[in-house]
């Protein structure tokens, strides 16, 4: 699937976690092909400096741990010196590890929220600081449809998406009082093929098994593309979504309905 160069994100400066692969990647791909500057922030950092050259000079790598403080600082302070300002942070790194109530231990529930919920939780509130120096702008945090529908292998998962939906719906109420010209809202996908189904899909007898199974639970009959996550945010980081703030949108194929 391809992006046609569009105006929408003319002017924006974006800063992406998780940005080296899956729904990450083609959003920064997505973003700056609708006109917007990328800072693509991960662990990954040979795979974010081989995106940013693919995309050219719209883009910048920088390493952001979202578990870090001091990487969050970072982060937005070489996209503000590169790009004059961040104007749109999209929340999209996290972690799926499968552990059921009875197997899970605190350590692994620990981990899980670190990263999806603490992490989403700095990026809001660095994402904010950053924003009211730009004058406004939008969040966009990656939930999941299991923030909605829960299941039973992912309990530590499913609660740290819930608390990125309640988080986004804070934090776009506390921008909306304080009249900051800032929206945050949430994405709710379902099963993407991504990196992240890896695990699960090596499980199955074949990838092709496994990808039609999980498609066979949506009521359209099949999995989402990363591309079609990262369409919603683009319309959601640019003023095309402009009354829209602390929604929670699915986008998942009839999952959730
Ligand atoms: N693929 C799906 O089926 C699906 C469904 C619903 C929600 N999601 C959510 O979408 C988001 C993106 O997932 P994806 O499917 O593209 O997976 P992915 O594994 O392809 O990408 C996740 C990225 O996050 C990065 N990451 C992990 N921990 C990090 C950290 N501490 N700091 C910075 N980066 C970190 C990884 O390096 C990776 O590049 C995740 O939040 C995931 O929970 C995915």
């Amino acid at each position: 699937m391809t992006h046609a160069p569009s105006p929408r994100l003319d002017g924006k400066v974006a800063l992406v976690t998780g940005g080296a692969s899956g729904i990450g990647a083609a959003s920064c791909r997505a973003m700056a092909a609708a006109g917007a500057k990328v800072a693509i922030g991960d662990l990954q950092d040979t795979v974010t400096a081989s995106l940013a050259n693919e995309i050219g000079t719209a883009a910048l790598a920088v390493h952001l741990d979202v578990t870090s403080e001091s990487d969050w600082h970072q982060a937005v302070a070489a996209a503000e010196a590169k790009f004059g300002k961040v104007d749109t942070v999209l929340n999209c790194a996290g972690i799926s590890v499968p552990a059921t109530i009875d197997e899970a231990t605190l350590d692994h529930w620990s981990h899980v929220m670190r990263v999806n919920a603490d992490g989403v939780f700095l990026g809001c509130k660095h994402g904010v600081d950053a924003l009211r120096r730009a004058g406004g702008g939008t969040i966009v945090n990656i939930a999941s449809s299991l923030a909605i529908r829960a299941g039973s292998k992912y309990p530590a998962y499913c609660a740290s998406k819930a608390a990125v939906l309640a988080l986004t719906r804070s934090v776009a109420l506390r921008c909306a009082e304080e009249k900051w010209n800032i929206r945050c809202n949430a994405i709710c996908p379902g099963v993407v093929e991504t990196p992240i189904l890896d695990r699960y899909l090596s499980a199955s007898p074949t990838r092709d098994a496994g990808i039609a199974a999980f498609g066979s639970r949506h009521p359209m009959g099949r999995i989402g593309q990363p591309e079609e996550i990262a369409a919603v945010a683009v319309f959601l980081a640019s003023d095309e979504s402009s009354f829209i703030t602390g929604a929670e949108i699915p986008v998942d194929g009839g999952y959730c309905a």
